[in-house]
């Protein structure tokens, strides 16, 4: 044998070692060889393919990471379009959906097979003769994004499969081993995952390195994937778990069980702890068991999934436009936990609102850490009677706030500290009032440090003045340090005093600098907003400026013709009346005029027309690149209009991770769809 012969047979010796002891490790999890042996294999194939470039293959384990950062991913049309399941929450929806099954097979035995619902991405892979080929997330269900290359850095994921190149080696060595078919398109679907264990990781050295944290493992899986550059993908610890292979693809079995055993042998990690259930009663036994049991796993899950175990059936029973029939998810409710609380502190908001606030001991509730939750007034606090020291129950329900919902009476030692809402403001000393009527007390002195820092910090938002780069952190140095005591003060501030501030430096105070120069053009709806007038939000902003064009014309206006401005209601004018006739808030408004700020509204003829000038926009699903609240005031800001439910009027809907009924109904009535990424293309026109 020759030397070229010689380094070709070792390759492919040492793949088929490496695919074998990944599938130990990563698979399996049955690890068969010390770590660092694994390591001197992997190097010597290094060094071979390194020798020998035209001996090196995409389907190589040395090129999981493989390809340079892409500017956006290509679109995927699925083969068979990627449904999801209808959602129940209780043990009698799960005999309705075991009746109806029945009712479409008469007199037939129906088996269950149960498994757990895995909370992550759901993907789909397609192998070609045992090759990866594409990596697809679900998207809208029809077409999705093609994240090949993202997906090849999952170790779990197999980019050759078992029973696929390997057997024909096997078979010329005369191997009797059991082999599974992989010739021809073989597509399985699955659901991307980060471990908890791992998500905690990823957090502490996101807060090492100042990046804003995950709020869960959902969410950091959703934003791994779609991550342009595969070789940051690789760092995150992202795990697969498949449940399905698709109908038409090679060998298939007759049996979903048996479909998850196939799974198994292809070397792709199958759904863990599926059972077979020779009835509904079994299989709710089942759900309720993991219910109790799902922390002992170490990744979320978030209900289990209840599917008939025939093939033959679930293709009679088919499936609605939306959901298949045979299968169906049973979600687990809201998830609480218990913990104690170590204090509660009173905040003060933008507006004065003071508001209690319990401080807990941390703990992980439905998928992130918890460490405070509002308690809201003090009748809350008094209805729930929670004490400093008590043991509370903590509950998360879809969304991601956190509340106290009870106290555990039970636990209560000793004689935990009664909470009292303060007579005067904890920030600034003032006496605070209780406005006839109002639940919530206010701190009225609108010099209060807690009230000037969180005004700053909206009056530089995105949607108001968006200054970049002044955030939190940053106000609140500018106030402590006495080089702010209101907005208008931002643009006075001086270079000199800017650069001595903790992490300014000279680049920082420039790019401040000259953010807070270009806020100045920002148009006066925004400008009217940014002041933080109670009540005034984006849209109220707009229109108020759509009819008092100046802030000449609007210090004139009466509570009358305010009130007369359609969207514009008593409350609303009363509120926009007292802001202007304060003397502090005439004061800062001077400084703005001052200052260059615009105070009055370009002229409506020939100004540009905004991006959703007129549009009526629904949001569904959490979105990676902005809160609700940014979409909501950003989506305003461009002239458009949101609201709770799609309907003909919807223009578009913007999808986030985990969309909900609303972008089904998008689909049903063919509204235009985009997803946050186009949001922020759309805005940035
Ligand atoms: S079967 C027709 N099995 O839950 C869809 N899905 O709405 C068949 N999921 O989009 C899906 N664990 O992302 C199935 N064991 C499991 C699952 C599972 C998680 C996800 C999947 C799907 C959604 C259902």
């Amino acid at each position: 044998m020759g030397a070229k012969k010689r380094a070709e047979a070792r390759i492919d010796e040492l793949r088929g070692l490496i695919r074998h002891h990944d599938r130990k490790y990563y698979v399996e999890n049955e690890p068969e060889m010390p770590d660092r042996e694994y390591d001197q294999l992997m190097m010597e194939l290094v060094e071979l393919e390194r020798d020998h470039p035209e001996l090196v293959r995409p389907d190589s384990p040395t090129r999981r990471v493989a390809g340079e950062p892409t500017e956006g991913f290509a679109t995927v049309v699925h083969s068979v379009p990627m449904l999801s399941l209808d959602n129940t929450y209780s043990a009698d929806e799960l005999r309705e959906f075991d009746a109806r099954v029945r009712k479409h097979l008469p007199d037939e035995d129906v088996d269950y097979v149960v498994e757990i619902k895995l909370d992550g991405v759901s993907v789909a892979l397609t192998y070609e003769d045992g090759v990866l080929a594409t990596g697809a997330t679900r998207g809208d269900g029809r077409r999705g994004d093609d994240v090949t290359a993202n997906l090849r850095t999952i170790r779990s994921i197999p980019l050759v499969l078992s029973g696929g190149r390997s057997r024909a080696r096997a078979s010329r060595g005369g191997s009797r081993g059991r082999t599974t078919a992989t010739a021809g398109t073989i597509e399985v679907r699955g659901e991307v995952f980060m471990p908890r264990s791992g998500f905690e990781k990823v957090n502490r050295r996101r807060k090492r390195e100042d990046a804003a944290p995950f709020v869960n493992p959902r969410n950091a899986a959703a934003g791994s994937l779609k991550l342009l550059d595969p070789r940051e993908v690789a760092e995150r610890p992202l795990e697969a778990f498949f449940y399905q292979l698709v109908p038409g693809s090679a060998g298939e079995p007759a049996t979903h069980h048996e479909a998850i055993g196939t799974l198994g042998e292809l070397g792709l990690r199958a759904v863990p702890e599926a059972a077979l259930c020779a009835d509904i009663e079994s299989a709710i036994e089942r759900c309720e068991d993991w219910q109790k049991r799902r922390r002992e796993l170490d990744f979320d899950i978030d209900g289990m999934v209840i599917k008939v175990d025939s093939l033959d059936q679930q293709r009679r029973l088919g499936a609605t436009t939306k959901s298949p029939r045979w299968g169906i998810a049973y979600k687990f409710p809201a998830q609480a936990e218990t913990t104690v609380v170590e204090d509660i502190v009173v905040q003060v908001g933008r507006t004065g609102k003071l508001t209690p606030v319990a401080i807990l001991e941390p703990v992980f509730v439905a998928g992130s850490t918890v460490s405070r939750a509002t308690l809201h007034n003090q009748d809350e606090v008094e209805r729930l009677d929670v004490r400093i020291g008590d043991t509370v129950t903590v509950e998360k329900g879809g969304e991601v706030i956190p509340k106290v919902v009870s106290v555990v009476k039970a636990k209560r030692r000793g004689r935990p500290r009664r909470f009292r809402m303060p007579d005067s403001c904890p920030v600034c000393g003032e006496e605070v009032v209780r406005p006839a009527g109002e639940v919530d007390l206010r701190c009225e002195n609108v010099a209060c440090p807690a009230q000037v820092k969180r005004s700053i910090e909206h009056f530089a938002s995105r949607g108001a003045m968006d200054v970049d780069g002044l955030g939190t952190a940053l106000v609140d140095q500018l106030v402590d340090e006495g080089l702010a005591a209101d907005y208008g003060d931002l643009y006075g501030l001086a270079r000199d005093d800017l650069v001595e501030l903790p992490r300014m430096g000279e680049r920082s105070t420039d790019n401040l600098l000259s953010a807070i120069d270009r806020s100045k053009g920002r148009p006066f709806s925004r400008v009217l907003f940014a002041l933080g007038i109670r009540h005034v939000g984006v849209r109220v902003a707009e229109v108020i400026a759509g009819r008092f064009p100046s802030m000449a014309g609007l210090r004139k206006a009466t509570e009358e013709e305010l009130s007369e401005v359609d969207e514009v209601g008593p409350v609303i004018a009363g509120s926009v009346r007292a802001f202007l006739a304060s003397p502090e808030n005439r004061r800062v408004i001077a400084k703005l005029e001052r200052a260059g700020v615009r105070m009055k509204a370009a002229r409506a003829r020939g100004a540009a027309k905004k991006a959703l000038e007129g549009k009526t926009v629904v949001l569904t699903g959490s979105l990676e690149e902005m809160t609700r609240e940014e979409a909501k005031v950003a989506i305003e800001a461009a002239g458009g209009r949101v609201t709770g439910s799609v309907s003909s009027k919807t223009d578009l809907v913007v999808v986030g991770n985990d969309p909900g009924s609303k972008y089904r109904k998008a689909l049903d009535l063919g509204v235009e769809t985009i997803d946050g990424k186009g949001l922020r293309k759309l805005l940035a026109r």
